[in-house]
């Protein structure tokens, strides 16, 4: 019988998996050299962090394919946290894309004293709960999240990775970065792809055509991103991610929440997520 610990490393609190965290690359995210030039791309777990890692190589390399088509997204775009950044962190050019899910008090010293520009990606909870329910289904490195009412209780209790998800968007959302920081959401990105993309690069001084948008947003639509195996996952062995259980870009859709939600758990979890912000002096961009 496996135990929440054999998939779990805690790092401050924090619920890691232990697959693709361990001490020394949690030491390394903490010495991690920020430049003044880095883009990191800040999600909670099943947010659209992998959308990100497909649309900021194109959008810092004024769309040119090559990067997504013959670079795994997990090395294009490395995490901050993960094992793999040592190994490939030499490789990577500037301007250099990073994802974390970290909240924001877990970032090392050298990002507060660079000039590093963060995208924050938020997605309605009730969807990320969900995604990340049948996330967990078919990453064999996870613990089994039991049926969905109990996986809901974990979710609402931040026993879940990277913890409880309002601690992680009030970290981010009252971080004072000034212009250094860019909310979007999942929701805003699947319902106009160009014109998030076109609002990113603004954001990103670089200056990007029509003609160059609508390219990018054409690679980076669901079903694009799902037939290209240097990003759909395919490349991971099954024994770790099993898309027979569930593919890893399962639905791409908002709202899905509707089809699992009973109208008890909708009001067990909007009350959670509602009270816990209420003292907020930030809004949530979509009523729960
Ligand atoms: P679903 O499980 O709801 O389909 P992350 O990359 O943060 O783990 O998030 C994964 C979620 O983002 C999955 O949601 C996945 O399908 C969705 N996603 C990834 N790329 C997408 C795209 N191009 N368009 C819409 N959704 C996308």
């Amino acid at each position: 019988m496996s135990s929440s610990e054999d998939f779990f490393l805690e790092y401050q609190g924090l619920l890691l998996p232990r697959e693709t965290h361990c001490a020394e690359s949690l030491n390394f995210a903490q010495e991690f050299t920020f430049k003044d030039d880095d883009v990191v791309a800040v999600t909670y777990p099943k947010s659209g962090t992998t959308w990100m890692q497909e649309i900021l190589p194109l959008v810092l390399n004024g769309g040119d394919l090559t990067p997504v088509h013959t670079v795994v997204n997990w090395d294009r775009v490395p995490w901050l946290e993960e094992t793999r950044l040592a190994k490939i962190v030499d490789k990577l050019t500037s301007p250099r894309a990073l994802v974390t899910h970290f909240p924001y008090s877990f970032m090392p010293p050298s990002f507060h004293t660079s000039k590093a520009k963060v995208i924050n990606v938020i997605r309605n909870p009730k969807d990320v709960l969900v995604s990340s329910y049948y996330f967990h289904q078919m990453a064999n490195f996870l613990e089994d999240p039991g049926s969905f009412d109990e996986f809901m209780d974990k979710f609402l209790e931040g026993r879940v990775l990277f913890g409880k998800w309002t601690d992680h968007v009030k970290s981010w959302r009252c971080a004072e970065l000034g212009d250094r920081i860019f909310f979007i959401t999942y929701e805003e990105m699947a319902q106009d792809l160009p014109t998030s993309i076109r609002r990113i690069s603004d954001f990103l001084c670089c200056s990007l055509s029509e003609d160059v948008i609508h390219k990018i947003a054409k690679h980076c639509s669901f079903e694009s991103m799902k037939a290209n195996t240097m990003s759909n996952f395919s490349l991971v062995p099954k024994e770790y991610m099993d898309s027979d259980k569930s593919p890893f870009l399962r639905k791409g859709v908002t709202g899905d929440w509707k089809n699992h939600f009973s109208s008890e758990q909708l009001v067990r979890f909007t009350s959670v997520i509602n009270k816990e912000l209420e003292e907020e002096n930030f809004s949530l961009p979509w009523s729960l």
